[in-house]
């Protein structure tokens, strides 16, 4: 546990960390918790998954509660709202971590279902979940951390311009509600990875795609959730008190 007072802790806040049954959203349950935040673990498909992250944090003395939904269907967000109110603990911190590329496709090939669905799950369910929990996040002068890509960086080349576009207008939307949400006292901030080793990139990648992914960065390596959870908990935590409308890129350089 990190220490109360201390700048990096979150002892006392409650977190909720969309899509934490898997890759990031997984890892930064597990370090939120471990910097002493209740936490709120959503999940969507991966029921299993959750517990045992839910377990994982029980076990190294934190605190979590699973929250499942499909945050890319109508009514989702009022859903998830209702149910945290409902739990009485307030909400201080709002990571929107949830996000897919679903396929990666030249754009000639990028048809109509694909790119609603790519909107839905990378865009609208954010914007849809931030507006519905703002009363929660307001009464804590809360924190926003968007998590969009690094492809955003370079308009993202090979078969995936549908999701960088997208994740694009997150990183918008973050400098967009920093500007509307700081009379309510609540930062927005936006974490952008590069090619981090999860579930993710185990569906959609090739080893051959993954090595060129590599070669790419300074560090000639893929990225661990854990290194973008660290940066999550940099832009949550009060030692970036002062930051506000931010995309801070993660990619190994
Ligand atoms: N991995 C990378 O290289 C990389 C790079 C740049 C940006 N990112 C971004 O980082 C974020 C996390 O990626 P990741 O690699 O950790 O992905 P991941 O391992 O595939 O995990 C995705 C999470 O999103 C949840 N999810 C998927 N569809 C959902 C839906 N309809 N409703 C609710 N939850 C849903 C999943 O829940 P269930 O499994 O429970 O269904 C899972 O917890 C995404 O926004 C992604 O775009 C990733």
């Amino acid at each position: 546990m990190v220490a109360e007072g201390h700048s990096w802790s979150l002892e006392g806040r409650t977190a909720l960390v969309t899509g934490a049954s898997s890759g990031i959203g997984r890892a930064t349950a597990r370090v939120f918790a471990a910097a002493g935040a209740h936490v709120f673990v959503h999940y969507f498909r991966g029921t299993d998954r959750a517990r045992a992250v839910a377990k994982a944090i029980d076990a190294e003395g934190g605190s979590a509660t699973l929250l499942g939904a499909d945050l890319a269907a109508p009514g989702a967000a009022a859903e998830v709202a209702r149910a945290l109110s409902a739990a009485g603990r307030g909400l201080d911190i709002l990571v929107n971590n949830v996000g897919d590329p679903i396929r990666r496709v030249a754009f000639a090939e990028v048809d109509e279902a694909l790119l609603d669905q790519t909107v839905a799950l990378n865009f609208k369910s954010p914007f849809l979940l931030t507006q519905a929990l703002l009363p929660l996040l307001a009464e804590r002068q809360g924190v926003i951390v968007n998590v969009s890509t690094a492809l955003t960086r370079r308009a993202g080349s090979g078969g995936n311009l549908h999701y960088a576009a997208v994740k694009g207008a997150v990183n918008i939307l973050t400098a967009g509600l920093a500007v509307e949400l700081a009379p309510l006292g609540i930062r927005v901030n936006c974490i952008a990875p590069g090619a981090i080793d999860t579930e993710l990139q185990a569906r959609l990648s090739t080893p051959e795609r993954l090595e060129r992914s590599k070669a790419r960065t300074l560090m000639h390596r893929l990225g661990k959730p854990e290194e973008i959870a660290q940066a999550i908990l940099f832009a949550a935590a009060p030692a970036s008190a002062y930051m506000t409308g931010q995309t801070i890129f993660v990619d190994g350089g």
